[in-house]
């Protein structure tokens, strides 16, 4: 829009909301208009029409994401979603989402990085940039507090200040200050009794005060109640179309609650996202078909967590392999609502398929063994054939891999998971194949922690991709058969149960969710209240052996580090390590977590190579939100670093005493 050129009151009130569903209004051409969709894994088919769909892929969902540690990795997705958009004449993509996952039963777990606000942050400021770069928009999602599913609409997440600036918008903070996000979409639910949407304290207050964001606020789909309120609360753009719209806003002005200086500061911020939109679409140039393909894979691939490994069973040596499930001819590749992408089916491969392009003169034996058709719960929808063939041809071959895991329907927006443990049908199938066979990899596909407990001890292997995409069968036979050496390091703990979690399994008072575990959240309440688990934060197992050595502190200047140590790979296959630094607080004046990630690193290293790692801290490693002074403040005392492999096995330690300024 021309800098001079005026408009009126009811053109301005029509910028406030979406025309339509996703798209802003042109204003009979004085503008142009926007055009939104979801995300964040890939272009949500029914948004372009079929006819003119070009290029649209699925890509790895945010948790395989935030398996990989790879900020290259998420890099490249960015920018391979932002060709799509282009492709698909969009100029926004809808995510990506960095709610924390406060609790492995929320449905939507899939679409977020971690349980860990630092990992979050840095790899969605990557899938930021990537996107951005390319000259499509993003829209962070969800702010804030967003942590279920369930009755989200009105379920109030109770949160004192410093859990929510320390768990709850680090994340939002660190992209907004990294990768300047073109927008950010606000939730579904309360916060502290108010709208999220309506809630004065949280936009204007948290949001544009603290956390010195200026762009566009979009609402989430039907979430604004009052969209008076909502303005008065620096609220932007209302999504979708509503007809209520005009009525409230004039009925605000009337009442005093708005009046037209709150609507010219939407409305500037409105007018300079299509302006910063038209600019980017001068210098739009999308990859090629191809490398999004593999970039897809590398995700996949990267994503990709070894959780167990009995006596090096993998990779594939057996030339006699049986492999066995429904999933692994069509896979779990994507969750559930808005993040669901739908694919032509011709672009999933099977996983026999795969193996044998990778591997021709390797023998195997399919059987589909259960349908998961209409499987819509935990408890039933899972029908296992009774013919005994595939599982005899099981106990006679020399490996035997069996696909196992949700479905979309069941990790899905706006309804929580029942249970962390498997479909009772599947775990108890996994439980049989054990009994008769000694070489068993379960493969599972899911998009939050899983309760492996009823089985893990049974078998010898367990391979988690997550929600892997469309690449996932290819990146699994990759991993499968050791042409691609796994890299994936857990971003969220598995628990042994439900119960165990920070909050349980219990919804208690079903109007108000209080978020009582405080910053205890993931691992910060494992480590912190000593309770055993499955599998730690940060764990994930390789085919290559990685020697650290080396070791180094030094202080820089005044709350300021360099930790150096050397990695090794001295095993002969080529792999990557991810080292992480996690932080203590010795001398705690306030209540903090036992350690917090606070630096992390993935590195490439092939067979015999030796490379250096360096990590600067500086005052954020060893700060917390102090509410008195209502800042992030650094306790002077004794800190250790920890230098790790997971967040439950140090490597290197080393106490320092850091002083107060
Ligand atoms: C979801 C958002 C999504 C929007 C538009 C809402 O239900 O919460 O994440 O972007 O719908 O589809």
């Amino acid at each position: 829009m021309k800098k001079n050129q005026k408009l009126t009151i009811k053109e301005k009130l029509k910028l406030l909301v979406l025309n339509g569903q996703f798209t802003t209004y042109d204003l009979d051409g004085k503008i142009s208009p926007i055009e939104l969709s979801d995300g964040p894994n890939g272009i949500r088919k029914g948004l372009v029409e079929e006819s003119e769909q070009v290029n649209i892929h699925c890509y790895p969902a945010l948790s395989v994401l935030g398996n990989s540690w790879d900020r290259e990795v998420i890099y490249n997705v960015g920018e391979a979603i932002a060709s799509d958009c282009i492709d698909n004449n969009i100029d926004i993509i809808l995510g990506p989402g960095i709610n924390i996952k406060r609790t492995p039963v929320c449905g939507r777990n899939f679409e977020y990085f971690s349980e860990d606000a630092y990992l979050a942050g840095e790899l969605a400021s990557e899938y930021v940039s990537g996107c951005q770069n390319r000259g499509i928009g993003t829209c962070l999602k969800h702010f804030a507090a967003n942590n279920r599913e369930y009755d989200r609409l009105f379920r109030t997440s109770e949160v004192d200040l410093r859990t929510f600036r320390e768990i709850y918008t680090k994340a939002f903070e660190m992209v907004i200050q990294k990768a300047d996000p073109y927008s950010i979409m606000c939730s579904y639910n309360p916060v502290n009794g108010i709208n999220a949407s309506e809630n004065e304290w949280l936009l204007r207050g948290i949001l544009r005060r603290e956390l010195q964001y200026e762009g566009v606020v979009f609402s989430d789909w039907g979430a604004v109640h009052n969209h008076a309120l909502a303005v008065k609360a620096s609220l932007d753009i209302r999504c979708p179309y509503s007809t209520n719209s005009e009525l409230e806003l004039k009925d605000g002005i009337k009442k005093g609650i708005i009046n037209e200086v709150y609507i010219d500061e939407s409305v500037n911020r409105i007018l300079e996202l299509s302006d910063k939109v038209e600019k980017a679409r001068k210098k739009r140039s999308p990859l090629d078909d191809t490398d999004r393909y593999n970039i897809a894979l590398r995700a996949a691939e990267s994503g990709c967590v070894l959780l167990k490994n009995e006596n090096g069973l993998l990779p594939i040596k057996a030339k006699k392999i049986t492999v066995l499930g429904e999933l692994s001819e069509s896979p779990s590749y994507a969750g559930g609502g808005s993040a669901e992408v739908v694919i032509e089916k011709k672009r999933i491969k099977s996983l026999v398929q795969c193996i044998q392009e990778i591997n021709p003169e390797t023998e195997i034996y399919y059987e589909k063994l259960y349908s998961r058709e209409n499987c819509t719960h935990r408890t039933a929808g899972v029908r296992v054939f009774n013919e005994p063939k595939g599982l005899s041809l099981a106990y006679d071959s020399e490996l035997t891999i069996l696909i196992v895991g949700d479905t979309f329907s069941e990790e899905t927006e706006s309804m929580d998971r029942t249970s962390i443990k498997l479909n009772a049908h599947l775990e108890k199938l996994i439980c049989n194949v054990a009994q008769k066979t000694k070489k068993l990899v379960v493969v599972v596909e899911a998009g939050s922690a899983i309760d492996m407990t009823a089985w893990i001890d049974k078998v010898q292997a367990v391979v988690y991709t997550g929600f892997a995409g469309e690449a996932i069968n290819e990146a699994l036979a990759n991993i499968l058969t050791g042409k691609t050496n796994p890299s994936g390091r857990l971003s969220e703990t598995f628990p042994r149960c439900l119960e165990d979690t920070p909050i349980g399994g219990k919804l208690e008072n079903p109007y108000a969710d209080r978020y009582k575990e405080g910053v205890f959240v993931g691992y910060r309440h494992y480590v912190t209240n000593n309770v055993p688990v499955l599998f730690p934060f940060g764990y994930g197992l390789s085919y290559s052996t990685f020697k650290y050595s080396n070791f180094n502190v030094k202080e820089i200047k005044k709350q300021e580090y360099c930790v150096s140590f050397d990695v090794e790979n001295i095993s002969n296959i080529d792999g990557a390590e991810v080292c992480q630094l996690y932080v203590d607080n010795i001398d705690m004046k306030v209540e903090r977590p036992r350690r917090e990630l606070r630096r992390f690193d993935k590195i490439y290293l092939k067979s015999g190579e030796k490379k250096k790692v360096s990590f600067h801290l500086d005052k954020d490693c060893f700060a917390y939100f102090n509410i008195c002074y209502n800042t992030w403040h650094v306790d002077e005392g004794r800190y250790e670093i920890i230098v790790a492999k997971n967040v439950n096995t140090d490597i290197f330690m080393k106490k320092i005493y850091v002083k107060q300024f």
